[in-house]
């Protein structure tokens, strides 16, 4: 119906969509790329000892595919509180094109964590990120299971993503040479 609100999740909403909503489908925005660069010091790591989770970072010709959700318009509101809640590291509303296929596209919100946030970390090596992300943990678990989480969501929309898969790639040999728990 028009005046349904479409969110988009690129990073844990594509695993973990908590909210009611209507349907959901595979959908990719354009311009923007997705990078383990923000910190989690309230999810996957604690004040001192950040984890890192993704954002998305401008980078013209660059698509990003994640998943959108249709929300219908009488619960936008509770929704966007409640995600404005469980976003509350770093992240902000971004409204932007989301696309489902070249010919149909609809306006959306995601959630983004600019360079401007103090849990902001940016680029790094990938062996660093994935040692990191290996040792971090938090409120909401391990941050290897959001990595774990998110290659396989991305699998499940058959897509991918280079950045995330160099990663996931470090992670694993990392949990590979430690002593079985
Ligand atoms: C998202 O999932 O779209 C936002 C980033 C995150 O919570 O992982």
């Amino acid at each position: 119906m028009s005046g349904d609100l479409w969110i988009f999740g690129y990073g844990s909403i594509m695993w973990r969509a908590d909210f009611p909503y209507i349907e959901s489908q595979s959908a990719y925005i354009k311009g923007w790329c997705r990078r383990f660069w923000q910190g989690s010091t309230d999810h996957r790591g604690i004040p001192g000892q950040p984890g890192r989770v993704v954002t998305l970072i401008e980078q013209p010709g660059e698509v990003c595919v994640g998943r959108a959700y249709r929300v219908r318009r009488e619960q936008a509101d509770d929704v966007l509180a409640g995600l404005d809640y469980r976003e509350k590291g770093g992240y902000e509303q971004l409204l932007l094109n989301v696309y489902f296929d070249e010919s149909n596209l609809t306006a959306g919100i995601t959630y983004h964590a600019t360079a401007e946030n103090p849990d902001y970390l940016g680029e790094a090596p990938f062996p660093t990120i994935a040692r990191q992300i290996a040792s971090a943990q938090g409120p909401s678990g391990p941050n290897s299971e959001y990595i774990h989480n998110l290659h396989e969501a991305l699998q499940q929309e058959s897509a991918t993503d280079a950045h995330v898969d160099a990663i996931f790639r470090e992670v694993r040999l990392i949990e590979e040479t430690l002593p079985a728990k």
